[in-house]
């Protein structure tokens, strides 16, 4: 046979790595209340779909919203023949387009498009612990950069401190390795933690004083449920010295609005020559127009879009509330936390020792005895057993 490329032969998506494996195991054996009450329960994915019946009843009320319907079918030729990177007009006059954004394919293909232009093969970012696993993926496979762990205590609640990131910095450079940027995911997956201010002060003065980029995830910010207000990236930098070159927002509708399946991703950059890049970049993982025509007409509606994000916020409160409360009643502790998809659950006392191994097989038994599909804290970055705290092993699972 001839010869393919290492990208293709190689492991660089992580598919066979354990991460997938619960993935794997709902696959073959999913859940279903009648046909197969011993299938494996998908928690592991944040998928937000508390909210259908409310998009539901929008689309029914707006039928000129959809393409293929007798009300909108005379908006059908101008989307199918559009072309053009910058999207559809009304797509750039709703809520979430301005000229500073372009659109991707979801937030991962903005986090490799941020990826490709901000980096070289070879060069790093930073990223706090614990984080998205696919993040290994995402910016790491096809661009051949790096990605170096900033490792947070679960001893201080995983808060984000200038000690640690510096140290994260010089271990990149101990290794060689040239630091581009910072990627922080705030709300955090897999916290539901977001960050409080001084901490986004902290992180603003770190990448300017080391000249560094900043990428900020903001993916699950409308799925903040309980004070204190979240307060974002874009808001810090209006308040302290920040050099605005250096900052990059990567947004998506896959969380908020519960629309993974879309593909709507955006990246936000104040920086004009990635913004460029961004944009010739785009056309590889670009948003169809007649989706785009759908959400702009959806976002386009104020009052739904208040009560639709009113709505989801006390459903994910009141679900939050009653995996919590029935965690304890069982005696397993959570991280206290207030957004997200995700509860971190404290499953330490499970373990038969506090190592990885012993977390392994726990977690083999919750997938093959209890049938549910987790993620596990050590799918999460690359630590070693040492930094183990007495908190660990957590694991979260969706709400
Ligand atoms: C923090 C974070 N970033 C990015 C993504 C990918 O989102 P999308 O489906 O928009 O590509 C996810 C999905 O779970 C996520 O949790």
């Amino acid at each position: 046979m001839a010869a393919i490329s290492k990208i293709a032969t190689g492991n660089g998506h992580g598919e066979n790595s354990a991460y997938f494996d619960g993935w794997k195991a709902y696959e073959a054996n999913p859940f279903h209340p009648v046909d197969r009450p011993d299938g494996v329960i998908q928690m592991g994915l944040a998928e937000n779909q508390l909210c259908f019946d409310f998009i539901e009843k929008w689309l029914m009320e707006h039928p000129e919203a959809s393409l293929c319907t007798a009300e909108g079918v005379n908006k059908f030729k101008e989307a199918a023949l559009f072309q053009d990177y910058h999207g559809l007009p009304e797509f750039r006059q709703s809520k979430i387009r301005s000229e500073w954004i372009v659109m991707s394919g979801g937030a991962t293909g903005a986090h490799e498009i941020l990826a490709f232009c901000l980096a070289d093969p070879g060069e790093a970012f930073l990223v706090p612990t614990p984080y998205y696993p696919e993040f290994d993926r995402d910016l790491k496979w096809r661009t051949g950069v790096e990605l170096v762990p900033v490792v947070c205590e679960s001893a201080n609640d995983f808060k984000i401190t200038i000690d640690a990131l510096e140290a994260a910095y010089e271990k990149a450079q101990e290794s060689k390795l040239q630091v581009k940027g910072l990627l922080i995911t705030n709300p955090s997956n897999p916290l539901g933690t977001f960050m409080d201010k001084d901490t986004l002060k902290n992180i603003i003065s770190f990448i300017n004083k080391n000249n560094v980029h900043l990428i900020g995830d903001d993916i699950y910010t409308a799925t903040v449920f309980t004070e204190p207000e979240f307060v974002s990236i874009s808001e810090i930098i209006e308040q302290v010295e920040c050099n605005r070159d250096l900052i990059h927002i990567v947004y998506s509708l896959s969380k908020d609005m519960g629309f993974p399946g879309f593909r709507i991703g955006i990246v936000y950059s104040y920086n004009n020559a990635v913004m460029n890049c961004a944009r010739k970049m785009s056309s590889f993982g670009l948003v169809s127009s007649q989706t785009q025509h759908l959400i702009a007409s959806m976002l386009s509606d104020d009052n739904f879009v208040d009560e639709f994000i009113d709505e989801m916020k006390q459903r994910l409160l009141k679900r939050h509330k009653y995996f919590t409360w029935r965690l304890e009643q069982i005696g397993i502790g959570s991280l206290k936390s207030n957004a997200g998809l995700f509860i971190w659950m404290d499953l330490c006392k499970l373990l038969k020792e506090k190592t990885f191994e012993a977390e392994m097989e726990l977690w083999r038994v919750i997938i093959d005895d209890v049938k549910l599909s987790l993620s596990r804290r050590m799918d999460d970055f690359s630590m070693s057993p040492s930094i183990l705290s007495p908190q660990s092993p957590l694991v979260r699972a969706r709400t």
